[in-house]
């Protein structure tokens, strides 16, 4: 199996990331993430594709899951135009769990103890600093997840919030889009209760978009419905949606 990515690629930034730094960049700000199905392999060709279009800045945020199937993160930073990622360990220090507790909550200024190294890192320490998940949603101009596992659709329609990806979610500005394009097993995507969640984003849910899936032999043998639509189209989507354009000599 050829090495693939770690949380460890990409150790919490020293300093925090604001939004409010680039707001004036004059770039469309994509934010695209992946989670953990197969289908994240795509990830590094629609980047390398998006990559060539003009004025625009990638961030991308990954589960955990989606780590298995993408290359070391570093890779992906050498590609134009992506200029960060953002994990679920650069939010909660090493140890604390992502569902803190009303004790920990209330004594928030000692939460990271001034003498330890999570001090001079850029994870949340005082009543002012930034929160990274609010900061990637009001720097974003759209989101994409693609791939969309099952977990997530479900934890994304359940208003779950417990990874770095689904609080950027649950806080999103619903002027803005998310596009959506699930991945999964044939018998996952037409199991009733994916139906019911694809209604909510598609029926109640008007900032979502679903990129639904194609039929095709899937990766673990099944053929059917459920495989990622194809990750050119997906690109050519996000090009019309955002409007983006190639300038000459660029
Ligand atoms: C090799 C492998 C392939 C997988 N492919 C898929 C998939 O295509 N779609 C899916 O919904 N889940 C798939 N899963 C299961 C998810 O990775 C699992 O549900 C995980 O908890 C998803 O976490 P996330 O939604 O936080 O990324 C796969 C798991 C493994 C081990």
């Amino acid at each position: 199996m050829p090495p693939h990515a770690s949380p460890s690629d990409i150790p919490t930034p020293k300093t925090a990331f604001k939004a409010s730094s680039h707001a004036s960049d004059g770039k469309t700000h994509i934010l695209l993430a992946a989670t953990g199905s197969v289908a994240s392999i795509k990830i590094p060709l629609i980047l390398s594709s998006l990559s060539k279009y003009s004025n625009i800045s990638i961030r991308l945020v990954f589960t955990t899951s989606s780590l298995l199937f993408l290359p070391p993160l570093t890779e992906l930073l050498e590609i134009p135009n992506v200029d960060g990622i953002h994990l679920d360990h650069h939010e909660w220090p090493e140890g604390l769990s992502s569902t803190p507790t009303e004790a920990e909550l209330s004594d928030t200024p000692e939460a990271v103890p001034s003498d330890t190294p999570e001090a001079e890192t850029a994870i949340w320490a005082k009543i002012g600093d930034p929160i990274l998940h609010i900061e990637l949603r009001r720097w974003a101009d759209i989101l994409i997840i693609a791939p969309l596992s099952a977990n997530s659709l479900a934890k994304i329609v359940g208003g779950f919030s417990d990874n770095l990806l689904l609080s950027v979610v649950r806080a999103w500005d619903v002027g803005k889009v998310i596009a959506v394009a699930p991945a999964m097993n044939t018998l996952m995507w037409d199991h009733p209760v994916t139906g019911r969640q694809i209604g909510v984003l598609e029926g109640e849910w008007g900032w979502f978009r679903v990129l639904r899936p194609v039929e095709k032999v899937l990766a673990c043998g099944d053929s059917g419905s459920g495989a990622m639509k194809e990750w050119s189209s997906i690109v050519e989507w996000v090009v019309g949606e955002m409007k983006l354009t190639v300038e000459e000599g660029v």
